[in-house]
Formats: structure tokens, C-alpha cells, sequence
């Protein structure tokens, strides 16, 4: 049974919208926090609608329960500013999920221990830090681009945006490098919805993430037994806010570490080569003019918006875009909505890879939880097409997509393509 139709009482839980016209769809059956349309890529005119018609809208009926969509470029800003009245507790996802199956993170956390152990770990992505790993991020990009068979159908998914972001985290926890698929397994568990593949339940993704707190536990015990070093568990182990975290704690902040560096950059990989393949006159223009390339990026990390919404938890009751918002309310900030606001961003419709403005999209968020590894995602992406441009005329994407069943990380599972050199 499709999990948002079945009903524990009255009134129904809102269904897919699916197949739905998104223009004649009643407002109160919309419900973004859907997967189906995420998947089926029928996303976007449900938020032109939303945005034209109803910009700050209620769903009271979604299986997920009652929460706010927040659709526009301005508001979400507002709303990422005022901390004090939109809580990031107890956690910046949809649902729920019980207090012994959440893991505490600061991802999740407000003002002032957000900032303390943010503070502590943001050493790793410092630019001096970022430079010191291009040469080795080069080095591994070439060897799996080296490794691609020409001429032949393959899964870019996996040979490249998979491996590549693997292969990186490994390198930034100082992982050992033959266990580095362990990485990718434990990310797609805590981001995964029971029954849709990978795990049956709540319970089942606690007991694999505790291993991976095990495994972490290991390296953790040896890292502070030696000198602080630049690797995340050492400065974990060594920084003062960090150094005594209760193990959940500590698990919690891992998996945020492991998730935000591995989902998002991969599902950009796979978007960026789907965008270009979609708008071939900006593919010939990147290969006119590889200079462009780190404008591209953000273009490409705007388009693809891998994660399409954060969560903020209303304090008191306060008033957005005519609405009032009541004590306990959940308020999702739809970042895959913003991303494409005209009010807001030129031609918002259109892949534009030398668009004016072009770091003004909110794929990374704003305000104090705005991406702690956006420069290092930028430099993977970045570093990946300087090295596809002199190997291959294109990257050619020979069939359709296989899209994430999630409303929250948008990406892909299947891309297949074929290399034309
Ligand atoms: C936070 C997106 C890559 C680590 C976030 C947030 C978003 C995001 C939307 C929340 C922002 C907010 O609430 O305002 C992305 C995207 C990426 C990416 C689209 C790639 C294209 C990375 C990488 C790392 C990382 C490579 C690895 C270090 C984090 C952390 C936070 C975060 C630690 C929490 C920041 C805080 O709460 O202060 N990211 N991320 N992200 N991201 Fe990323």
C-alpha cells in the first residue's frame, strides 16, 4: 500500500500526486512531502503553483503530519534568520522519528551549542585545509576517469558521482581507505525511508548505524591516544566542545559529516552531467570556454538543489506572508522552490551556467547552518570537469534517469551514458 494513502483515522491522508494536474489540484490535497512526485520528476509546476498561488501553504493531512511549506526566495531567507523563533530542534527532517531512534547533531542544534561545535569541526574545510587536498582529489579523479570504458553503455552513478564522493570521505575521516564502501552503505541508511529498499524500519537503521558508531569508536580511541591531527575524527577527539560527547552524540555528528559530504556532492555529479546533456548549447559553450567551469558549478549545484527542503520547528506563534504560524508548528523551507523563484533569480527556469549572480541560490541554505562544505563540494565538481573536458567530447546520457524515491534528497540511482571522445 502507497504509504500516504493509508489512513489511521479521519479526515484521509492526502495522496500522490502523481498523474495530478498541478494547476486544478485543490491547495489543501498538496503535499510536497510526497516522495512520488519527486521521484516521477513531476516536481516542479507543483511548486510553480504553490509559489504563485499560495506561497506560504498549510498541508493539514499528509501521512507525515500537518507542516508549512515555505516556497519563496525572501521568506526563507527570513525564516533562516530568526533562529530564536524557527528552531532547527529537534531535527531538520520531516518526520518525527521517535527521541531513542534521533541522533543528536548540530545540524539540529540552535544557538549556543550549534555554534560551539560547529566551531570545532569547520577546521577541516578551511581554504588552507582545501588546498592541501585538490592535489589528491585530482589524483583520485583521474584515476577513475582513466578507468571509464569508451564507447559503452555504464551507470554514471555509480562508476563516478558514487566512487568519487566515497572515496573523498574517506579521505577526510582518514578512513581506512580498502573499508571506504562502508562509508556510502551508512549514509544511504540514515537518509533512507523504511520499506523503500534498503531498510524495513527505524529500528533496523539504528542497529546498522551503531556499528558504524563502533567502527568510528575504534579510530576515534586511537586518534586521541596520539597527537590532534587535520582528519575530522582527530579534531572531534581533541576539540574541546567535542572531546566529551556522549557516544549518540558523537554518532549523530558523524553521520551529519558523512551524509552532507557524500549524498549532496554525488547527486550533483549525476545532475550536472544530466543538465548539460538537456541543454546541449550550454555544454557546447563550457567546451568553448572551459574557463567557465566554476561558474557551471554553481549553476549546476543551483539546478540540481540535491537536498529540496530543511526543516525549522515554530517557538511561538509568529506571523509569515499573511499566515499565522502556531507554537510547534513544523515549517519546511523549500530551497528546490526558491532555487527557481523569479522574483528573485533571472531566468530561474533556464540552465544558465554564466548566469549574472550566479552563488545567489540557496541549495547550500543561509544564515548560521548555511553548508559548512560548500567551498569542498564546489572543488570536487570543479576539479571532476577540468579533468572530463580534455578526455572526452561528452558525456552522453543514452536513457532515462532513475530518480530517489525522497522529497528531501533529490538525486539519482541510475544515470546511464555512454563516453564519445
Ligand atoms: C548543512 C547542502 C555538501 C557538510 C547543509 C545545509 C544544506 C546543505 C542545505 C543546511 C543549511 C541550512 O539549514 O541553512 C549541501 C549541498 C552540498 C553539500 C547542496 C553539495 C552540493 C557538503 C559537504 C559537507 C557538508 C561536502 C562536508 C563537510 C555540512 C554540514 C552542515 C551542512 C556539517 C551543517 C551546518 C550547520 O548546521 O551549521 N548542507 N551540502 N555539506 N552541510 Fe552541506
Amino acid at each position: 500500500m502507497d504509504s500516504a494513502t493509508a489512513t489511521s483515522g479521519s479526515p484521509p491522508k492526502t495522496r500522490s500526486l502523481v498523474g495530478r494536474d498541478p494547476w486544478t489540484t485543490p491547495l489543501d490535497e498538496i503535499d510536497l512531502a510526497h516522495p512520488g512526485i519527486w521521484q516521477a520528476n513531476e516536481f516542479l509546476p507543483f511548486l510553480d503553483r504553490l509559489r504563485r498561488d499560495d506561497p506560504v501553504h498549510y498541508c493539514a493531512h499528509s501521512a507525515v503530519g500537518p507542516y508549512w511549506s515555505v516556497m519563496k526566495y525572501q521568506d526563507i531567507m527570513a525564516v533562516e534568520a530568526n533562529t530564536a523563533v524557527f528552531s532547527s530542534e529537534p531535527t531538520i527532517g520531516i518526520v518525527d522519528v521517535l527521541p531513542e531512534y534521533t541522533l543528536p547533531m548540530f545540524i539540529a542544534m540552535d544557538p549556543p551549542k550549534h555554534d560551539e561545535q560547529r566551531k570545532t569541526v569547520q577546521g577541516v574545510v578551511a581554504p588552507a585545509n582545501l588546498k592541501n587536498l585538490e592535489g589528491l582529489i585530482r589524483r583520485r579523479v583521474c584515476t577513475i576517469l582513466d578507468n571509464l570504458p569508451l564507447d559503452e553503455e555504464f551507470n554514471w552513478v555509480d562508476r563516478v558521482s558514487r566512487e568519487l564522493t566515497t572515496q573523498m570521505l574517506a579521505t577526510l575521516f582518514d578512513f581506512p581507505f580498502e573499508d571506504r564502501h562502508k562509508l556510502t552503505y551508512w549514509s544511504d541508511v540514515a537518509t533512507a525511508i523504511p520499506g523503500a529498499g534498503l531498510i524495513d524500519s527505524y529500528e533496523e537503521s539504528l542497529v546498522i548505524l551503531k556499528e558504524c558508531l563502533s567502527y568510528f569508536s575504534r579510530l576515534w580511541q586511537e586518534r586521541a591516544s596520539k597527537p590532534p591531527g587535520n582528519d575530522l575524527i582527530s579534531m572531534l577527539a581533541h576539540g574541546p566542545a567535542t572531546r566529551n560527547m556522549p557516544p549518540m552524540e558523537f554518532l549523530g555528528n558523524l553521520i551529519l559529516l558523512i551524509v552532507g559530504g557524500n549524498d549532496t556532492t554525488r547527486n550533483s555529479i549525476s545532475g550536472g552531467v544530466l543538465a548539460l546533456n538537456e541543454n546541449p548549447d550550454e555544454y557546447q559553450k563550457l567546451r568553448d570556454n572551459p574557463a567557465l567551469i566554476p561558474s557551471m558549478v554553481s549553476e549546476i549545484v543551483r539546478w540540481q538543489t540535491p537536498l529540496a527542503y530543511m526543516r525549522r520547528t515554530a517557538t511561538q506563534d509568529s506571523e509569515l506572508g499573511g499566515k499565522t504560524i502556531r507554537k510547534g508548528d513544523k515549517v519546511l523551507l523549500w530551497y528546490a522552490s526558491a532555487n527557481r523563484d523569479e522574483d528573485a533569480i533571472e531566468h530561474a527556469d533556464r540552465f544558465w551556467i554564466d548566469r549574472p549572480r550566479v552563488r545567489q541560490h540557496l541549495s547550500f541554505g543561509t544564515g548560521i547552518h548555511r553548508c559548512m562544505g560548500n567551498r569542498l563540494a564546489e572543488m570536487q565538481l570543479r576539479i571532476l570537469w577540468e579533468e572530463i573536458l580534455p578526455r572526452f567530447h561528452k558525456v552522453e546520457v543514452t536513457g532515462e534517469p532513475k530518480r530517489i524515491y525522497s522529497s528531501f534528497v533529490k538525486g539519482y540511482t541510475e544515470l546511464p551514458v555512454r563516453l564519445i571522445k
